[in-house]
C-alpha cells in the first residue's frame, strides 16, 4: 500500500526517530509499503519519518541502469560504523522536498551496520551513489535533511519554494 509522503516543512521531519527493538509483521508490512511508495515516486531512498512514522527504518535501491536487477534494501536501526576521509559531492534531492536539488559533500565511502527484515545483523561498505543515499536516509532518522548541509541562504530559498509547492498541492 502506497503511503503519503510528508513535504518539508513539517515538524515530523525534524524529529529524532526511535530504535526498533523487535521486527514485527507490522514493521515488515511497513517496509514493504515504503518500498512501494519509493519505487512509485520514483525515488532511490525513503526513511520512515517521511511517511510520519518516527522509527529507525529506511529503504533504498540505487540501481539505476536499465536492465539491471533491482536491489531493494530494508534497514532497521542503520548505523554508520566508519566513514572515509575522502569525500564526494552529489546533486541531492529528496522526496520530501520535491523539485529542489543542491550539491552536498559527504564521505565517499561508509560502512553501515543494520538489521534486515528477518532480524539478521548485516554490515556492508557502500560507495558512490549508494554511499550518498544511505547517509541521506540515515540523516532523516536524526531529523536532518540534505538542506541542513548547505548554506543558510540557499536553505531558506529552498524551504520557501517547498512551502509554496506544499500550499499549492493542499489547495489541489
Ligand atoms: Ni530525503
Amino acid at each position: 500500500m502506497k503511503r503519503p509522503i510528508l513535504i518539508h516543512p513539517d515538524p515530523r521531519l525534524k524529529k529524532v526517530a526511535t530504535p526498533v527493538d523487535d521486527i514485527s509483521d507490522e514493521l515488515r508490512k511497513l517496509s514493504d509499503d515504503m518500498l512501494e511508495t519509493m519505487y512509485d515516486a520514483p525515488g532511490i531512498g525513503l526513511a520512515a519519518p517521511q511517511i510520519g512514522i518516527l522509527q529507525r527504518l529506511i529503504v533504498l535501491d540505487c540501481v539505476k541502469e536499465d536492465g539491471e536487477a533491482p536491489r531493494p534494501l530494508v534497514m532497521f536501526n542503520p548505523e554508520i560504523v566508519s566513514a572515509s576521509d575522502e569525500t564526494s559531492s552529489y546533486e541531492e534531492g529528496c522526496l520530501s522536498i520535491p523539485e529542489q536539488y543542491a550539491e552536498v559533500t559527504r564521505p565517499a565511502e561508509v560502512t553501515v551496520r543494520w538489521m534486515d527484515r528477518d532480524g539478521n545483523a548485516r554490515e556492508e561498505t557502500f560507495d558512490k551513489l549508494w554511499a550518498t543515499c544511505v547517509q541521506h536516509e540515515i540523516d532523516h532518522l536524526e531529523g536532518k535533511l540534505f538542506i541542513d548541509h548547505i548554506s543558510p541562504m540557499r536553505r531558506q530559498m529552498i524551504t520557501r519554494k517547498s512551502q509554496k509547492l506544499k500550499r499549492e498541492r493542499a489547495r489541489g
